[in-house]
């Protein structure tokens, strides 16, 4: 190990200590990436990442996906398809520079639509509200280390249908026909346990509540069963709330995590960049 750590929890993240991302070197960058299979998420505070530096750096744990288009049908920043931008910021025109606004950003993993989602990703601040915009991540192989057996087996050999239609800050992508039929609704569907391909760590794989159902189940039953699922998966043992300073950069295991973002003063301004590193597997069942 060359790198010095700390523990955010017991059960999720770990803080990466005294690096400058811009310069570390290779064997540091693959500790960087067993921490982040051990840990699950990391955390380097003190960072001036330029939005190249921070695409230059990303691609150092693994190929880039490009930024999804965001609610506005913008790509976003030139010259940079792989930048994602999270604001409430308004340009000239009164159009958002970036997604997600100022409300609460609902309980989530990344993409998880997709049947290829984006192994890990990381987001850096720029700018903060003086309050407000906390993310909070929540460690799905904790969570599934503690779960009842009974409420394991319910869900052992299942898999849940995982929602493209509404993003987290609950927008409809753009191009999608609004629906609150999961049977219909855009998606992909994912083992509910999953295992990690590089740490073989199980951990829960839920997505999103809104819209998701568990394959074969009556509509009611699933309903009930995944709403069990929720409320133990973010029990406060198994998360972490980030109370964001500029120059953080937060980096999370999509297969291993959830995330949400508490809402914010509209007034106040929020500025973040994100990138993801590219899925090398389809998530697999445990
Ligand atoms: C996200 O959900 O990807 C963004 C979280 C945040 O804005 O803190």
């Amino acid at each position: 190990m060359t790198l010095n750590t700390r523990p955010l929890t017991p059960s999720v993240g770990l803080e990466v200590l005294g690096v400058d991302l811009r310069h570390i070197d290779m064997p540091q960058v693959a500790d960087l990436a067993s921490c982040l299979d051990r840990a699950s998420a990391l955390l380097v505070r003190g960072q001036t990442l330029t939005p190249r530096e921070l695409v230059a750096f990303s691609r150092r744990l693994g190929t880039l996906d490009e930024a999804p288009v965001n609610e506005t049908g913008k790509t976003v920043v030139e010259g940079l398809p792989e930048l994602y931008v999270v604001s409430n910021i308004k340009d000239a025109n009164g159009v958002a520079i970036g997604s997600l606004g100022a409300g609460e950003a609902v309980w989530h993993t990344d993409m998880s639509y997709l049947e290829n989602p984006p192994d890990a990703s990381a987001l850096y601040a720029i700018e903060i509200p003086s309050e407000g915009g906390d993310t909070w991540i929540a460690g799905m192989a904790a969570a599934l280390d503690a779960m009842p057996a009974g409420l394991r087996a319910r869900i052992e050999g299942r898999r849940i249908k995982h929602d493209g239609t509404y993003n987290s800050g609950g927008y409809v992508r753009q191009g999608v026909t609004p629906t609150d039929d999961p049977l219909t609704a855009p998606g992909a569907l994912h083992p509910a346990i999953i295992q990690h391909p590089r740490s073989s760590r199980e951990a829960l794989y839920l997505g999103r509540r809104r819209n998701a159902w568990i394959e074969g189940m009556e509509r009611a039953k699933s309903d009930a069963l995944l709403d069990a699922l929720w409320a133990h998966a973010t029990r406060p043992e198994f998360t972490y709330k980030h109370r964001w300073q500029v120059g953080d950069l937060l980096i999370w295991d999509n297969r291993a995590t959830l995330h949400r973002r508490d809402p914010f003063d509209p007034a106040a301004r929020r500025l973040m960049h994100r990138t993801q590193i590219s899925g090398k597997s389809i998530p697999i069942s445990a």
